[in-house]
């Protein structure tokens, strides 16, 4: 088939990866690829981590993806040649004082519930674990399964991949009685397409009708560089004194300490007061990061939906499909949303095998109105 992919983060990239794959001829439209999202994730593939009462559909959704991760990695390592830093060491989920202790427990029930690996930890074994987490951080549990990867470097292999498929401009779906038949770019050309996929992130395109259901909300993160011997072996997401932080390591001493989460209208700048509270939290936890060297600070939009989750599939219109809203998820809910696309895409609309996907059908928030 001939699909159009608008847009070009992780989840555009990797749909379009996908399609390539099962020999589809692709084009994927976007004027800066993986500059937005992208490039601000810190890269965890954390289903277990980031679980949270209500969310138990996206818990199994990002467990299925956590699942494709590594032989994913090694595919796109193998016909890239680019290195992603796929890291297998766990996650520690650290509560610092009692009060965050019990946020913790909270997340640990749902895992439980859900069968999902995990270790509580005291004091003195997360400090075995992780010998430059302080003295006070309170206890936790090990969530080994919750692994990692570097975003940046999965773009690099992917957009590499896809190479002169890229055609760097905007474009926008194009409607011929009542059916998406391909995209009008903004330099003038119209191309046809059996199916457009739109994987805009927050910013869906005026003839898209689930526009309305998804918003920005702002991520600001840094990354830093430790000496060796002062960083740590695996990603700590903790609540320090009531603020949520994470701290994630990839190769050659960096880390990435994110991200705060606001909600708000305007452009997505990383602000005095967001990074402010994130270096307390971190510091806290990590109090080696006081010597750490700041190599870069980003805000970027994260797409939020009103029930946290993508949407995944057919959009309303004959030939329209969407992968967008991935809120907190989009990097490790990647290959599984490239299988989702091309099974919808290749039954032309109709069934996906994929049963996870059901709960997040792009009409759902209409049937619920
Ligand atoms: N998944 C991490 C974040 O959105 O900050």
């Amino acid at each position: 088939m001939k699909v159009a992919v608008i847009g070009g983060g992780i989840i555009g990239l990797a749909c379009a990866a996908e399609l390539m794959r099962a020999g589809h001829d692709v084009r994927l439209f976007d004027p800066a690829p993986a500059s937005g999202a992208t490039h601000a994730a810190a890269g965890m593939l954390s289903p277990a981590g980031e679980a949270w009462h209500g969310d138990e559909d996206l818990l199994r959704l990002g467990v299925e993806s956590a699942r494709l991760w590594p032989e994913y990695a090694a595919w796109l390592e193998a016909t890239s040649g680019h290195d992603v830093d796929y890291r297998r060491h766990g996650t520690l989920l650290v509560g610092q004082d009692h009060d965050d202790l019990q946020v913790v427990r909270r997340t640990l029930d749902v895992l439980a519930k859900h069968g999902i690996a995990f270790e509580e930890l005291s004091r003195r074994e997360l400090r075995q674990c992780e010998p430059t987490l302080s003295a006070r951080a309170g206890g936790g549990a090990s969530l080994p399964d919750d692994h990692s990867v570097n975003p940046r470097k999965v773009a690099a292999a992917l957009l590499a991949l896809l190479d002169r498929r890229i055609q760097r401009c905007r474009a926008t779906p194009s409607t011929a009685s009542a059916s998406v038949d391909g995209v009008l770019t903004d330099d003038g050309r119209t191309i046809s397409a059996d199916a457009v996929l739109v994987a805009t992130g927050y910013a869906l395109p005026d003839q898209v009708p689930q526009r309305r259901y998804v918003r920005p909300v702002r991520g600001e993160i840094l990354r830093a560089h430790l000496s060796s011997g002062e960083g740590l072996t695996r990603t700590v997401r903790a609540i320090v004194h009531g603020e949520p932080v994470y701290v994630v390591p990839r190769a050659g001493g960096e880390v990435v300490i994110g991200a705060t989460s606001e909600e708000h209208g305007g452009e997505p700048v990383p602000t005095i007061g967001g990074i402010g509270r994130l270096l307390d939290a971190a510091r806290t936890l990590v109090p080696s990061l006081d010597r750490a060297e700041i190599l870069d600070v980003v805000a970027r939009n994260r797409p939020g939906t009103p029930d946290n989750g993508p949407l995944l599939g057919p959009g309303g219109i004959d030939g329209l499909y969407l992968a967008a809203g991935h809120y907190r998820s989009g990097i490790l809910l990647a290959p599984i949303t490239a299988r989702i696309l091309r099974e919808h895409i290749e039954s032309r609309g109709g069934s996906c095998p994929t049963s996870s996907a059901d709960p997040f059908s792009p009409g759902r928030f209409d049937r619920r109105n």
